[in-house]
């Protein structure tokens, strides 16, 4: 869906946020989200607190995943997605420090297939994600899958692409600060998911939706395997959908 104005859209996503959540609470069941960081889901996230402020929308009972995290980081450096979703999100609500899950930047290298091994059976363990929140990176990555990420891979460690680094250079006060590496669900991670809504906003955006609606399914965009699942929403501005 295009829409002229990525506040009401954001209000709109959050709203299909906080139903599921009140759906799943009036069954006495886990509401399981997959959240994502950068500028495209802030909005949500704001209105998700008004939502609890002003109408007592609870998140007692949501248990979250997000997809990523640099790697190296640790969760109180400026820059740690930890760090992100609490300042946007967590410190703002009621939802249960025990069912918060972010990728771990700190476990040391020869723990790292093990931890995300553990993240994938977490996930399993309360049922799977019911709605997976995604940007998109000029790449075409979903969470960190950079190109060369194939529709089957799993929660693991990558090498960030070149323009991921320089477009999270301003972050880190220089390209040569931004980390190499980052933890990041894998793509047939995201897939499994039971709704995906991939928000974009701004011209910035706008190749890369062209070549994710557009293009055939590749390892070279990522993004594109999402035209093999079932319900996914692409919630997008004017200038994000300008190619289409
Ligand atoms: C980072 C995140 C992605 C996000 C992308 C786009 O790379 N790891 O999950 O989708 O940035 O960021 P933005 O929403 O700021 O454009």
């Amino acid at each position: 869906a295009i829409h002229p104005d990525s506040e009401v859209a954001s209000a709109a996503v959050a709203r299909t946020i906080a139903d599921l959540i009140r759906t799943r609470a009036a069954e006495g069941r886990p509401a399981v989200l997959g959240l994502a960081t950068g500028s495209s889901p802030t909005r949500v996230y704001e209105e998700l607190v008004r939502l609890h402020r002003e109408e007592g929308l609870s998140f007692q009972n949501v248990v979250s995943f997000n997809l990523d995290e640099y790697f190296p980081m640790a969760p109180d450096s400026l820059q740690s997605y930890v760090r992100f979703m609490r300042e946007y999100l967590f410190d703002h609500i009621d939802i249960r420090p025990e069912n918060i899950y972010i990728p771990d930047g700190t476990v040391p290298p020869e723990k790292v297939a093990e931890f995300c091994r553990a993240y994938e059976a977490q996930i399993q363990a309360v049922g799977g994600i019911d709605l997976q929140l995604l940007g998109i990176g000029r790449t075409g990555h979903i969470g960190f899958n950079e190109p060369g990420s194939g529709p089957r891979s799993r929660t693991r460690l990558i090498t960030l692409d070149h323009i991921t680094r320089t477009d999270a250079a301003a972050d880190f006060y220089g390209e040569e600060n931004v980390p190499r590496r980052a933890l990041t669900m894998g793509v047939g991670t995201i897939l499994e998911a039971r709704h995906i809504v991939l928000l974009a906003w701004g011209e910035g955006k706008a190749a890369v939706i062209k070549r994710m609606v557009e293009g055939e399914p590749s390892d070279s965009v990522p993004a594109t395997y999402l035209q093999q699942h079932p319900r996914v929403d692409v919630v997008l501005d004017e200038a994000a959908g300008a190619e289409l």
